[in-house]
């Protein structure tokens, strides 16, 4: 059993593989309901220019080509599996050019500064070995006034075995109010937590901030 939590972590952090394709299913069921209250938290505009990093399964892609039919919808994701089923599923909308998908890591992107009015991502900061660096390269490619939004679950409230999992496979997990604290130490300002309600208590956390104008 410990051996197959220890599995899951690591595919939780990068898809790959059979064990992959079936986390990555288990993910699109199971992330889903985060992943859609963090977009509605965006308030994305329909030319908005739309990056999220870590975007796995794709639920939160699907609905940004949605909410964004005049704008573009740039993913980029560590796992050459994600991008791979992601860019299938998407084919078309890739051809439209509303759509751009790679693979790469959040704390090093390709694209210039101040490329996108929106950053998000969910359910990644906690693969990310230097959280602050990363957020503060999320930063640089945020226009000034963008929007940054990081959904997470807390440390103390994910179930046992995917905490035991993330651990095993070196992801850092966070307690309250630490990931703002990565947020404002990577100079971003007007930062808040929302959090999904439910009666079992929050299901998730979304930290919404505002690039500054330097
Ligand atoms: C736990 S999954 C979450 C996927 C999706 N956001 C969701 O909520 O269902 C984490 C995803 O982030 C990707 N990832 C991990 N580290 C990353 C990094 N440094 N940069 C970009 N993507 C990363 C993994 O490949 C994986 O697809």
């Amino acid at each position: 059993m410990q051996r197959l939590t220890q599995v899951i972590g690591s595919n939780l952090r990068h898809p790959r593989g059979p064990m992959g394709r079936l986390t990555a299913r288990l993910m699109r069921q199971g992330n889903a309901s985060l992943n859609l209250w963090m977009v509605e938290r965006l308030a994305v505009k329909p030319r908005d220019r739309v990056l999220e990093v870590g975007f796995g399964p794709g639920v939160v892609l699907a609905e940004l080509l949605i909410r964004v039919p005049d704008g573009i919808v740039v993913g980029v994701d560590a796992s050459e599996l994600m991008v791979r089923q992601a860019r299938s599923r998407h084919a078309a909308d890739i051809t439209a050019g509303r759509l751009e998908l790679r693979q790469g890591d959040a704390g090093s992107l390709s694209d210039s500064d101040e490329s996108f009015d929106v950053v998000c991502g969910t359910h990644v900061i906690y693969f990310w070995p230097d959280p602050v660096a990363t957020v503060r390269e999320l930063g640089r490619v945020l226009r000034p006034g963008g929007t940054l939004a990081l959904a997470y679950q807390e440390r103390d409230r994910m179930p046992g075995r995917a905490a035991l999992g993330l651990s095993q496979a070196g992801a850092r997990l966070f307690g309250p109010g630490e990931v703002e604290n990565v947020v404002r130490a990577a100079g971003f300002v007007d930062i808040r937590t929302e959090f999904q309600s439910t009666p079992d208590g929050p299901a998730g956390f979304c930290v919404l901030a505002m690039a500054s104008a330097g």
